[in-house]
């Protein structure tokens, strides 16, 4: 592809859900000239390509081959942006049962490398690379903060030091306690949440902005859910205002990236005790996150897993 005219963005996980409908928003923006659907698989990347340029008219679509899970993956595919970006979304996550506490070859949990790990190899080599121009948006959830009517406990540590973060990072924090896939969710979104907020501190001309989707339908986020969970996923939440649609969620990711009265350092989600509606910084629902002892944990809880 040759250069561009206007804005380049990556897309992590774009091939559907959220990351697909974020790329197909942006893409019916004129300022933006490319975008990279980041995906691990070539086939089901192949097809978001296509369904997107059938649904945009824009043929602007360029797949990078990347597993955000695999460190190499995310190290090869960084290799393959040519030039800088404008903005990088952080989207590919998981979010499910015991088996994603299995340890990768790094030696955190599967969870935590897909929604977090590979994430923070590919924005700090941008970094290092200078070649990160204008936003990163890392996705993450209410779960960071709890979500006490949908059951999901804030992850709340006893003086959250580097060493109680890491115990999630490394799995060790269930190796004891029964196994809780909300709670384990919401611990690495709200330690992704946190190292975001210390990079802000860290590149005061870039933006790094953490945002949540919302209670989104219409993604494949809820399909190793249990059935009760899926039906109400599906056809219940929606009735009860508790969710709302695929474009709304979504949107709310391309505010991220296009709307720069978003501060930068601040984790935007909905209101307490809402999953749909306005963006509110979460900070004052669950202070910990503007903590900076506490972001600076989380970056060095990360940091001892990237070395190789
Ligand atoms: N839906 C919600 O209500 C909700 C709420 C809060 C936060 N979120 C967050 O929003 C983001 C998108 O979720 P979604 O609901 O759109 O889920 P989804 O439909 O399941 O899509 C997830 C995407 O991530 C990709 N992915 C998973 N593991 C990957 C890996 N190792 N390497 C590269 N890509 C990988 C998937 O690719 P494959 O197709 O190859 O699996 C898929 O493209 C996630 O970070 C999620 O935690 C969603």
């Amino acid at each position: 592809m040759s250069t561009p005219l206007g804005k380049t963005v990556l897309i992590t996980g774009s091939n559907v859900g959220i990351g697909k409908e974020v790329a197909r928003q942006l893409a019916l923006r004129p300022e933006i000239g490319r975008i990279y659907l980041a995906c691990r698989k070539q086939d089901r990347a192949s097809t978001a390509k296509a369904d997107l340029e059938a649904d945009t008219g824009r043929h602007i679509f360029q797949i990078i081959l990347m597993d955000v899970a695999n460190l190499g993956s995310v190290r090869a595919g960084l290799a393959d942006v040519d030039g800088s970006l404008d903005a990088l979304v952080m989207n590919a996550g998981v979010i499910g049962n015991k088996s994603l506490m299995e340890l990768t070859a790094d030696g955190v949990t599967k969870l935590f490398a897909t929604n977090v790990l590979g994430h923070a190899v590919l924005l700090e080599g941008l970094l290092a690379q200078n070649r990160l121009n204008e936003v990163a948006v890392f996705v993450a959830s209410e779960a960071a903060r709890g979500i006490p009517k949908l059951r999901f406990k804030r992850p709340a540590f006893l003086s959250t030091s580097t060493d109680e973060l890491t115990a999630v990072i490394d799995g060790s924090y269930f190796a004891e306690t029964k196994y809780d896939r909300n709670l384990a969710f919401g611990q690495v979104k709200y330690i992704g949440a946190l190292w975001m907020a210390h990079l802000a501190r860290q590149y005061p001309d870039l933006r790094f902005i953490t945002v949540s989707p919302g209670n989104t339908t219409g993604t494949e986020a809820a399909n190793g859910a249990a059935l009760p969970l899926r039906f109400a996923a599906k056809h219940i939440m929606p009735h009860l205002g508790i969710s709302h649609e695929l474009e709304v969620g979504a949107k709310r990711l391309v505010d991220g990236v296009i709307d720069p009265s978003l501060s930068s350092g601040v984790f935007y989600a909905s209101a307490a005790n809402k999953l749909t509606g306005p963006l509110v910084n979460q900070a004052e629902i669950f202070p910990d996150l503007a903590n900076a002892a506490f972001q600076d944990h989380a970056n060095e809880a990360i940091h001892r897993f990237t070395t190789q």
